[in-house]
C-alpha cells in the first residue's frame, strides 16, 4: 500500500526515519532529527542558489517549466494578454480574483489618482549625474520614498499597507519617466490622470509642447501587454529578495528597492539590455555563425536564452513575438529582428542548446520591441521593474500573512579555519 512518506536509512548509524511527504516535498527541518549522536546538530540539506528548495507556499503564480505554462491566479498568461489590461491583471495578482466592474472602477481611480510624486522627489532625482543609469535612479528613488511615507513602516496594519501598495503601483511609472527625462536632459512631465496607466506613462516620457498628449493606441496596448507579461513570475531572484528583505519587517519601499536591485543584474532583469547590446555587437546576420561558435566554446552566453525554471519555450516569448509584429506596423521593423530570428533558428536546431533545453526567454524579444519604440537601452530594465512592482508587493503581502514564515536566515556549511590564537602583527610571516 502506498504511503505519503519518505523512508531514509542513515548508513552511518543504521537508523531509519519516516518523513511525511506533502505536495511532493519534505520539510527540510525534518532532516534535523537525523543525528549520529545526541549532541549532533542534525542533518541539513545543501542547496546553493535554491535550485531545489521551495521557500514558500504560494497561491499567486503557477509555472510548469517543462510544459511552458504560466498562469496568474489560475488564468493562463495568453488569455490575460489577449483579453485583459495591466491594471486589471494587477488587481487579480494582488487580490486573487478578477475585479467586478465596480471594483475595477475604484481600483483604476485609486491608482490613476496617486501618480504624482512629492516635489522633493523630483529635486532628489534632479541631483543625479546627467548620465546616471535610469534603473540606478529608480532603485535609489524608490528607497528614498520610504522617508516620504514613514507610515509605510506600519506593515501589520492592512489599510496602511494597501495605501503604500497603491502609491507604489501608481508612482513607479512617474519615477521611471523622470529617470528617462533626466537622462535626456528634458524637463519632467507631470502625470495626466485622464490617460490609461500605460498611456500616461508614454505621456510622461514623450510629451513636448503639445497641449494634450495623445498616446498611439497600438503602442499603448503593446506596452500594456508587455506589462502583463512581466507582472509576476513566482520566486525569481528579485521576488525572493523582496520576501527576504520584507521578512525582517522592513517597509515596502525599502524592500522593493532591494528587489529592483536584484533585477538590475544581466542574468535577471538586465538581460533585455544585454540582449540588445549583444545584437548590436553581432551587427549582421552573416556574423551569427561565428558568434554562435563563441557561445558553444563557452566564451560567452547567448543572452535572452535559458531559464532556471523553463526548460521549454517561455510562453511569454511566444506572445512577445506577436506584439513585435503590431509594434513594427507603427514603427517600422527593427533591423536587429533578423539577427535575433537567425540566432533563434540556429539555437533551436543545435545540439548544444537542444541538449540543455535552452529556449528564448521573455527578454530575447522584448528589447527589440522597446528599441523600435525608441526607448534607450538603459531604460529596458526599468520597463521590467514598473510592472513587476505588483508581483513584488503581492508576494510581500502573502509572506507577511503566512504564519509559517519567519525572518529569512539560511544556514551554511562552515569550511574555514578551526579556532586559533591571535598573532600580534610583528610576529606574523
Ligand atoms: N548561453 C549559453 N549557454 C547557456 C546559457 C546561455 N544563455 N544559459 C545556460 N547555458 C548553459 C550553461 O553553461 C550550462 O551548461 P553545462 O551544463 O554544460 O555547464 C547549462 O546551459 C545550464 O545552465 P545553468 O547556468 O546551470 O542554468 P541556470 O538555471 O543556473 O541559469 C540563467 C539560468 C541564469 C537564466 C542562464 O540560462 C543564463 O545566464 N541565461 C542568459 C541570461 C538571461 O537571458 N537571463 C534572463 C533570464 S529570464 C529573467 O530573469 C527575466
Amino acid at each position: 500500500m502506498s504511503k505519503n512518506t519518505l523512508t531514509i536509512t542513515d548508513n552511518r548509524t543504521g537508523k531509519t526515519y519516516e518523513i511525511p511527504v506533502e505536495y511532493d516535498t519534505i520539510e527540510a527541518m525534518q532532516l534535523r532529527q537525523i543525528k549520529v549522536n545526541d549532541d549532533d546538530f542534525g542533518m541539513m540539506s545543501y542547496d546553493p542558489a535554491f535550485k531545489n528548495t521551495a521557500s514558500t507556499k504560494s497561491k499567486i503564480t503557477f509555472i510548469d517549466g517543462d510544459k511552458g505554462i504560466l498562469r496568474y491566479r489560475g488564468y493562463p498568461i495568453d488569455q490575460l494578454a489577449e483579453s485583459s489590461n495591466y491594471l486589471e491583471v494587477a488587481y487579480l495578482i494582488l487580490f486573487g480574483e478578477l475585479p467586478t466592474k465596480e471594483q475595477y472602477a475604484q481600483w483604476e481611480h485609486d491608482i490613476l489618482h496617486h501618480t504624482f510624486v512629492h516635489e522633493s522627489i523630483k529635486h532628489l532625482m534632479h541631483a543625479f549625474r546627467y548620465d546616471a543609469h535610469p534603473l540606478g535612479m529608480f532603485i535609489a528613488t524608490v528607497a528614498a520614498m520610504s522617508t516620504f511615507y514613514p507610515e509605510g513602516r506600519d506593515i501589520h496594519n492592512e489599510d496602511t499597507r494597501m495605501k503604500q501598495i497603491q502609491r507604489l503601483i501608481a508612482k513607479v511609472p512617474t519615477v521611471a519617466a523622470f529617470s528617462y527625462r533626466h537622462s535626456r536632459g528634458l524637463p519632467y512631465v507631470y502625470p495626466d490622470n485622464e490617460l490609461s496607466y500605460t498611456g500616461n506613462f508614454l505621456n510622461m516620457l514623450d510629451k513636448m509642447t503639445e497641449v494634450r498628449y495623445e498616446p498611439n493606441p497600438i503602442l499603448e496596448r503593446a506596452l500594456d501587454v508587455l506589462f502583463i507579461l512581466h507582472a509576476d513570475h513566482e520566486q525569481n531572484c528579485g521576488t525572493a529578495t523582496m520576501r527576504v528583505i520584507g521578512s525582517s519587517h522592513t517597509d515596502p519601499y525599502t524592500s522593493m528597492a532591494g528587489a529592483a536591485a536584484a533585477l538590475y543584474g544581466p542574468l535577471h532583469g538586465g538581460a533585455n539590455e544585454a540582449v540588445l547590446r549583444m545584437l548590436i555587437e553581432i551587427g549582421d546576420v552573416k556574423n551569427v555563425p561565428e558568434f554562435m561558435k563563441g557561445v558553444k566554446n563557452r566564451e560567452r552566453l547567448l543572452m535572452g536564452f535559458g531559464h532556471r525554471v523553463y526548460k521549454n519555450y517561455d510562453p511569454r516569448a511566444k506572445i512577445i513575438k506577436q506584439v513585435a509584429d503590431d509594434v513594427f506596423e507603427v514603427t517600422g521593423k527593427n533591423p536587429l529582428l533578423d539577427i535575433a530570428l537567425e540566432l533563434e533558428r540556429i539555437a533551436l536546431e543545435d545540439d548544444f542548446f537542444v541538449e540543455r533545453n535552452l529556449y528564448p526567454n521573455v527578454d530575447f524579444y522584448s528589447g527589440i520591441i522597446y528599441q523600435a519604440m525608441r526607448f534607450p537601452i538603459s531604460m529596458f530594465p526599468v520597463l521590467f521593474a514598473i510592472p513587476r512592482t505588483v508581483g513584488w508587493l503581492a508576494q510581500w503581502v502573502e509572506m507577511l500573512n503566512d504564519s509559517e514564515q519567519k525572518i529569512a536566515r539560511p544556514r551554511q556549511i562552515y569550511l574555514g579555519e578551526d579556532e586559533r590564537d591571535f598573532v600580534p602583527m610583528d610576529e606574523r610571516n
